[in-house]
């Protein structure tokens, strides 16, 4: 599959995401805040999924400072969270808002580089429940609300081992690939919903190198020589999320 592009500078306009209503997971991270508030400043009400409840409401100060809808908070561990837990929450934004124009799957389980053969059981589980089984139930379980939608998109985002295998990655490589393999599936079977009313779409997004604490676990000598903070490529998610990705679906970013 070939990587495609996204319009080099691109700007979102002002009010581009007003009376939509995003979920993002993984909110309290580095990519996940950046994005929340980008999102809020652009009108959008973002439901912030996190399972650290003194971050989400600092989160959630920061999105309602910039006087965009009020945002919402969802403390959901994904390493212990039941289908259960993952229906109410669906539930939830359901009889709150009504509606779902998209989710931005950012969370993400690493730890440190190492060896498949020398991964802990309990980090092999771990990681599957937050970086497949989480997107997977949650896209699974939010698919009414995306076809109802008027322009749906699902960002799952990926990393260098989800696009070709890399030694040392662990589990999260492994979930990586797994990852990219699963917004294509979505995209095959649904493939024809992009062209629909709903517009729903399903891509991948490789951020790049970010500074943020995911990065800071495997690459720790970077503090001499930083690479960029995230807010310099949310614009790129904020292109895949919005109306100018309309019609592309199954596509690599
Ligand atoms: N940073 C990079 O260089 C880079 C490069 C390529 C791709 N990416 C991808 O970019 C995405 C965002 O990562 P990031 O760099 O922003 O990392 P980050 O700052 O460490 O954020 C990771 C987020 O995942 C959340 N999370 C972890 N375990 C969780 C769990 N059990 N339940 C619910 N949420 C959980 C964290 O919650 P807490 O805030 O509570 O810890 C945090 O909000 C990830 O998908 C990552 O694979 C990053």
């Amino acid at each position: 599959m070939s990587i495609n592009a996204i319009p080099a500078g691109f700007t979102p306009q002002p009010d581009s995401f007003r009376d939509r209503v995003i979920l993002v997971t993984g909110a309290t991270g580095g990519l996940g805040s950046a994005t929340s508030l980008a999102l809020a400043r652009l009108g959008a009400t973002v439901i912030l999924v996190g399972r650290t409840v003194p971050k989400l409401e600092k989160l959630y100060d920061e999105l309602e400072a910039t006087g965009g809808p009020q945002p919402a908070i969802v403390p959901l561990n994904f390493m212990t969270a039941t289908w259960a837990e993952y229906e109410n929450l669906a539930q939830t934004i359901e009889q709150t808002f009504g509606r779902l124009d998209g989710i931005v799957h950012a969370a993400a389980h690493f730890k440190s580089f190492i060896r498949l053969e020398d991964l802990p059981p309990r980090d092999w589980l771990d990681t599957l429940q937050i970086n497949l089984t989480a997107p997977y139930t949650l896209t699974r379980l939010c698919l009414p609300m995306l076809r109802a939608s008027k322009d749906a998109s699902v960002v799952f985002v990926t990393d260098d081992a989800g696009r070709a295998p890399k030694p040392y990655q662990g589990a999260y490589g492994v979930t990586k690939a797994a990852g990219e393999a699963m917004f294509k599936t979505w995209a095959l079977e649904l493939g024809n919903e992009a062209q629909s009313a709903s517009g729903l779409r399903f891509n991948s997004w490789h951020p790049g190198p970010m500074r943020t604490l995911l990065r800071g676990k495997g690459y720790a000598s970077e503090s001499l020589t930083p690479v960029d903070f995230p807010e310099k490529v949310v614009p790129q998610l904020l292109w895949l999320l919005g109306p100018d990705s309309r019609g592309l679906s199954g596509q690599q970013f």
